[in-house]
């Protein structure tokens, strides 16, 4: 049984070099983690197996991103995302997160794994900006239409969700231009 911290405005950071990597079934169960996983969510194996996977949601994740999460994973492509990940005592830890389905040799989906690396400061600050927008819209208005001013975002960008997030997690020149145009767009 998994009791939901109260949540602490404080950080955890960890080594670059620290992958975090999960695999769930197809309803977002866990079946598997590494020895990384359990030393920054600070939950052992023991608790994460067969439990889902919002067990680390943070409040401050907007619902759209899990809905593209799923959308693509579903339907058997790979998607990328910046998350915002709440562990066992509360605290957060910020990642890139690569989410790809796995097939059998008859092509269907069995599994879904997420590996995930430690997001880096400029990431963090640009994504940090679009989810409290996207956040409040969707405690006010709701899911849809913080999908509508995402997608109103990237196409005033001329971007896909997966180009956007292939610039963001790229090195820092390009994520200083673009953290500039989203602070131009949102003043
Ligand atoms: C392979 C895989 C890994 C996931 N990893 C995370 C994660 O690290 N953190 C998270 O909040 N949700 C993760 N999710 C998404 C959750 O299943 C869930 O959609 C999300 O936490 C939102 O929870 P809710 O639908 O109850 O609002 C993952 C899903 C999959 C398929």
């Amino acid at each position: 049984m998994i009791y939901r911290p109260i949540v602490l405005d404080e950080e955890i950071k960890f080594s670059k070099k620290k992958f975090i990597v999960s695999k769930t079934d197809l309803k977002g169960k866990i079946i598997f983690i590494n020895k990384n996983f359990s030393e920054v969510s600070g939950y052992t194996e023991s608790e994460l197996i067969g439990v889902p996977h919002n067990v680390l949601r943070h409040p401050d994740m907007p619902r759209a991103v899990f809905y593209l999460v799923w959308q693509k994973l579903l339907a058997g492509n790979k998607i990328s995302g910046v998350i915002k990940n709440l562990a066992k005592d509360g605290r957060y830890y910020w990642v890139i997160a690569d989410f790809e389905p796995k097939r059998d040799k008859d092509g269907n989906i069995t599994t879904l794994t997420a590996f995930r690396r430690a997001a880096p400061q400029d990431v963090i600050d640009t994504t940090e900006e679009l989810y409290a927008t996207m956040v409040a819209i969707e405690k006010k208005h709701g899911m849809e239409k913080s999908l509508a001013y995402l997608e109103g975002f990237l196409e005033e960008h001329n971007l896909s969700y997966d180009e956007f997030i292939a610039e963001l997690i790229k090195p820092k020149g390009i994520i200083a231009a673009l953290l500039s145009t989203f602070k131009k767009v949102f003043g």
